[in-house]
């Protein structure tokens, strides 16, 4: 690594690029609005271009470039993750669950568009980003199955996103205790976070010790991830973060803050941030945009 390397990297306009570049894949890879019938192809749409930071294709772009992967693969990859994710903010907010108005700093899709809508929107975009996955460029079969399993886990019910989500609803106004958040943070938010730095590595042919080092390093940034979440939840202000702020305190959601403290939750996300960077460094000098966005998750105001 050059002297003075280390932090160095101009970062926002790493993400500035690559989510230009993500945008242009999620329009070619989405259905148009006019495509029959209309209504969920705009629902679909409206939540994936209404803003979001773009931060897992920017995993699944900075973990495969590291190892020397293929550009084209890995936006495709990372667009079709960001389908996912979208769905999952889409359920994450109707009224069954978080019950939120405002997301990526507009009305939530059940409010424009109807629950009905929404729900299937959530389902369109799961069901379209497995379609796109069967279709990754560049990669033979047998390492597209792979992905798309690592996907279906990762989001599933058994540590996985939708197993979170179940744990965080069920846990609104109990009194829990640490190891049951931390599977509730590790499953929900850490999860998909993790699955995008493997399989950006599996698309670049990682070997097992590469595979491991992305593994802990997305598992740590994950945890860090939803930590923030939590405590901007409670600092910042609606307008800067494109959601609701304070909901938590006020429905009794299982947080970080809530059960450690504030000043505990920033020293826990920092630690676990300078951890995933320590995990890096057998990845060498091609990781720092890994290392950086380490850095971003707990600098981040939204
Ligand atoms: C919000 O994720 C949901 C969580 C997992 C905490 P992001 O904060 O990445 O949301 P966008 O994509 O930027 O809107
Ligand atoms: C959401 O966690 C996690 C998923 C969407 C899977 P939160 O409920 O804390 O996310 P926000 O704060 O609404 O974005
Ligand atoms: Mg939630
Ligand atoms: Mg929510
Ligand atoms: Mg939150």
């Amino acid at each position: 690594m050059n002297p003075g390397a280390e932090g160095s990297m101009d970062i926002a306009a790493y993400l500035r690029e690559c989510s230009q570049e993500v945008d242009r894949y999620l329009d070619r890879l989405l259905p148009p609005e006019t495509q029959h019938p209309a209504t969920i192809h705009r629902a679909m749409r409206y939540s994936v271009f209404a803003g979001g930071k773009r931060l897992r294709p920017a995993l699944v772009l900075a973990a495969g470039t590291s190892l020397g992967g293929n550009r084209d693969t890995l936006m495709h990859l990372g667009s079709a993750i960001e389908m996912i994710h979208t769905y999952s903010l889409i359920h994450d907010d109707l009224p069954a669950l978080d019950n939120d108005d405002l997301r990526r700093g507009v009305p939530t899709s059940h409010k424009v568009f109807g629950e009905a809508i929404a729900i299937l929107a959530g389902d369109s975009l799961m069901t379209r980003c497995y379609q796109l996955l069967t279709d990754l460029p560049h990669l033979g079969d047998s390492v597209r199955l792979v992905i798309i399993r690592e996907i279906a886990r990762a989001t599933g019910t058994i540590d996985g996103m939708i197993g979170g989500q179940v744990v965080d609803i069920e846990s609104e106004g109990q009194t829990i205790g640490p190891d049951v958040l931390d599977y509730i943070h590790r499953s929900k938010t850490g999860a998909l976070l993790t699955v995008c730095a493997r399989c950006g590595g599996i698309a670049a042919g990682a070997g097992p010790a590469q595979l491991a080092a992305l593994t802990q390093y997305g598992s740590k940034v994950g945890l860090a991830f939803q930590i923030m979440d939590d405590i901007l939840d409670r600092t910042g202000s609606s307008q800067s973060l494109g959601k609701t702020a304070g909901k938590d305190l006020q429905v009794k959601k299982a947080t970080y803050p809530a059960l450690h403290g504030l000043e505990a939750s920033r020293r826990r996300a920092r630690e676990l941030v300078a951890q995933a960077i320590e995990d890096t460094r057998s990845l060498g000098e091609p990781a720092e945009p890994l290392r950086a966005l380490a850095r971003l998750v707990v600098d981040r105001s939204k």
